[in-house]
């Protein structure tokens, strides 16, 4: 997790943000992870292919943030993983 250098493991099927906060870290979010508020979008730097699919709300909530067009964008509080992944969010600690 970049800028903070944080490390942390997140179980199957579990969103990244959810992930995050059972660990006590902050993430920005606004809608408590409904896909309502994109507060929470993260870039994912390495490892997209362990990415889980992007649903429709998902697309729907970046575009309306202006982040559709940015192919390392997702919404963390949506977003599952199933390897290494390295994200980017500024805010999380
Ligand atoms: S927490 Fe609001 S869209 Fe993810």
């Amino acid at each position: 997790m970049q800028p903070a250098g944080v490390e942390f493991t997140v179980p199957e099927g579990e969103p990244v943000m959810r992930a995050a906060q059972r660990l006590n870290l902050r993430w920005p979010n606004v809608c408590g992870g409904e896909a309502m508020c994109g507060v929470c979008f993260v870039r994912v730097l390495e490892g997209a292919e362990h990415t889980s699919e992007m649903k429709r709300e998902e697309r729907f909530r970046l575009d309306f943030v202006g982040k559709g067009k940015d192919d390392t964008a997702r919404l963390a509080c949506q977003l599952r993983i199933t390897g290494p992944v390295t994200l980017f969010k500024r805010g999380v600690r």
